[in-house]
This record gives structure tokens, sequence and C-alpha cells, in this order.
């Protein structure tokens, strides 16, 4: 259900639950992969780390749940949207908690992993590389799909209150300090490559969350603008949020 009189930010669906949102956002993604594959040859998905999202890829990796069949995966390229600055195989790292959930289970075409090993500014380097190889010479990448939490703080994958990374409208990924634990340098992409996607899926579970949530679906006339209102999408934008979350916005 939308809420009724949300206008100024990004549209809102609101959930039961955690689960519920994983089964929102499962139906979003295979729906949007199956199309950009058949339209395009290809999907380009950029996941989400944090904790919200493990549910919605162990249910993508479910065989018994109606969501695997219908993701081309072959045909899907798995990028990521941040990463920490630890080696892949850190309980820190979102592509572990990525390969363990999603990606060790389903015949994904081509996974596009931000090497943290390597330090966050040399990761960056690389990963923006990366990106060239695969979208070619273009003024933006342009992903089908792109997940992305949300922090009690606001930030939004690793772009946290205050940082410059926020200020970057150039460079696809830049490396970013840590706005909160583990307290490690990050790698994220822009605002700009966020921007640029086809379609922009936030996660949002959670009390703790309430008051991002409503700073960036109703933010109020001169309040600093969190890191998620920062976001300027092109394409679709939907928020899936919990009731935890999502409760009390239609009191403002
Ligand atoms: C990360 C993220 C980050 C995350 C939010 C929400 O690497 O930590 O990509 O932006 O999405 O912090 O995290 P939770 O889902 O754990 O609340």
């Amino acid at each position: 259900m939308d809420l009724p009189g949300v206008s100024a930010g990004p549209r809102v669906q609101r959930a039961a639950d955690a689960a519920a949102i994983a089964r929102a956002a499962a139906e979003e993604v295979a729906r949007r992969a199956a199309a950009a594959a058949a339209l395009r040859g290809g999907a380009a998905l950029a996941l989400a780390g944090g904790s919200t999202p493990k549910a919605l890829y162990r249910l993508l990796a479910d065989a018994a749940a109606p969501f695997r069949a219908r993701v081309p995966w072959p045909a899907v390229h798995v990028f990521f949207g941040d990463e920490r600055a630890v080696p892949p195989e850190s309980s820190d790292a979102n592509a572990r908690m990525a390969r363990e959930a999603l990606l060790s289970h389903v015949p994904v075409g081509a996974v596009h992993r931000i090497e943290g090993e390597r330090g966050a500014a040399e990761a960056a380097v690389r990963y923006e590389d990366e990106l060239f190889q695969h979208f070619g010479d273009v003024p933006l990448p342009v992903f089908d799909v792109v997940l992305l939490g949300l922090g009690a703080d606001g930030h939004t994958a690793s772009l946290f209150p205050g940082s410059p990374a926020l200020e970057e409208r150039r460079r696809w990924v830049v490396p970013a300090p840590a706005g909160l634990a583990p307290w490690v340098d990050r790698v994220t992409l822009t605002l700009p490559v966020l921007e640029a996607a086809r379609f922009v899926l936030f996660l949002v579970a959670g009390a703790d969350k309430a008051n991002a949530l409503r700073r960036l679906v109703r933010p109020r006339a001169g309040e600093e603008p969190i890191p998620a209102a920062m976001l300027r999408p092109r394409g679709e934008v939907l928020v899936l949020a919990d009731e935890a979350a999502a409760g009390d916005l239609e009191a403002e």
C-alpha cells in the first residue's frame, strides 16, 4: 500500500515486517532482472551491504520460493554499492554476506567485487575500472537495479553525513571514511552513479530507522538533508519500509 499524501520524496511501500520486505523486494528484483535481460540481454544489479538485505538474498537463493526460477541468473552481473576495506572472507565484508546468502547458491553470470583487501583508495580505482570495462565509455554506468539500505543517521551505501564523498560528482567510485562501526575505511559508488540507475530500491526495517525514513520521504524545510535524501534519481525509486520504520509517517 502506498502512503497517501507522501509526495515530496520517493514512493513508499509498507510491509508488515522484515520478512515481508524481503518478499516484496524479491518480487521487484526478479521482475526487473528478467525485463532487463529480455530487453538488453543482461541485467546489472548492485547489492547493498548491512544486515537488512540478507533475508532478501536468502529468499532469492531459495529453490522452494518462487523467485529464484524467475531470475535469468547467467545474464545477471552482480556489483556492490559499497564495501568495507577488509578481505572478502572477513565477517565485516559485504561480499561475504552476499556470497553466503546468495551468490554461492545461484549460477550468476559474473560477480564484480570491490577488492577491500587492497585498501580503500586502490580498491576504489580498481572497481571504477571494473565498471568502465563492463559499461564501456559512457558518461555514467546505468544499473538496472540498485539496492540500498538506510542508516539511522541517514547514510546510504557508504555515504555518511558530512562525508567528502557526498560532494563527488565526477568519479564513479570513491574511498570514504566510516561513519560508524566497523571503523574501517569504505569504498562507495558516488551519488551520480546511484542517481543514474533505472531503479533504486531502499530496504528499511526497524524502529531505529523511523526518523531517517521520515527525513528521506518527508524532508522538512530548513532541515539539513540526510545523505539518502541528497539522491536525485533519474529513474524510479521505491522505498520498502516495515511498520516499525514507517509507522508514524502518516501522522506527520
Ligand atoms: C554497509 C551498507 C550500509 C547499510 C546501512 C543499513 O555496508 O553497511 O551498505 O549503507 O545498507 O548501514 O544497514 P542495515 O541494513 O544493517 O541497517
